[in-house]
């Protein structure tokens, strides 16, 4: 289905029915990371699965800033919830995104799944690499960006035909929406401030090989977040629930089971 947002309109699927799990993505892939996860939730709730503005087969804007992704995700959470509370899980970005949301939206929230994020604003000399990968987009198109980051993405051991796969998908982006959301990491939020006031039941989840978002990184978020719980995938790089989908259900899924009613 197409979902109108204030960004344009969004692709997005639902699977299952119950309490709503919003899906939220990565940069610059898709919402096809999430497929597994969401075909494999326990029963009683739906997996809702938008490609975000800028990615996939959603429409392009720029500019655009991360609260601007925020404020899609709650519309399109008010599709299927209309003034309901939604689960909200969100991978690198994804992850920069969910914590807007709790800044502004807190009361929108029923828990939290972290998975491979960062909580820091841009240092200068990463707004200033985002900069040039936005200029990059534009002069030489996606390819040479999504060459360059594969390697780090994904773990070394990781399958050469699943790699092809996604980096297809990473393929798809447009120049001018791979370097506005560039620019919008660059320019992203302080969110250490906000990562204490989590009062959400929270799970962070990272992945023993990540090389951009590294396990400690995310435990530190974790023991600042009271009450949360922290999972580490085995054999997993950047994301987790592509290159350990089993094993990411599993601690997803644990977790969703347990969720007070
Ligand atoms: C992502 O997966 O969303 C990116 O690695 C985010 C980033 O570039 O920091």
């Amino acid at each position: 289905m197409r979902i109108p947002v204030q960004s344009g309109e969004l692709a997005c699927q639902s699977i299952g029915s119950g309490q709503p799990i919003i899906f939220i993505h990565g940069f610059p892939i898709t919402g096809l990371m999430w497929l597994h996860a969401a075909r494999h939730l326990p029963p009683g709730f739906r997996g809702i699965v938008p490609d975000l503005p800028n990615h996939g087969a959603s429409t392009t804007r720029s500019p655009i800033d991360i609260r601007d992704f925020a404020d899609d995700m709650l519309t399109v959470l008010d599709v299927f919830a209309p003034g309901e509370q939604g689960i909200f899980i969100g991978l690198s970005m994804g992850g920069i995104i969910c914590f807007d949301l709790w800044r502004r939206y807190p009361g929108r929230i029923r828990a939290l799944v972290l998975c491979n994020t960062r909580a820091n604003a841009e240092p200068p000399e990463g707004i200033a690499y985002r900069r040039a990968i936005a200029d990059s987009a534009m002069r030489d198109g996606v390819a040479p960006i999504v060459e360059a980051m594969l390697p780090k993405v994904f773990a070394p051991g990781f399958d050469q035909a699943r790699l092809a796969f996604w980096r297809t998908a990473m393929l798809s982006t447009t120049p001018t929406g791979l370097a506005a959301t560039s620019l919008a990491l660059a320019s992203r939020a302080d969110s250490f401030p906000t990562v204490p006031t989590i009062t959400c039941p929270t799970l962070v989840i990272a992945g023993d090989q990540d090389a951009i978002t590294s396990p400690d990184s995310l435990h530190d978020i974790h023991q600042r977040i009271p009450g949360s719980r922290f999972t580490v995938i085995p054999d997993a790089g950047h994301v987790p629930p592509v290159e350990q989908p089993v094993a990411f259900s599993a601690a997803l899924n644990e977790f969703l089971t347990k969720l007070p009613a």
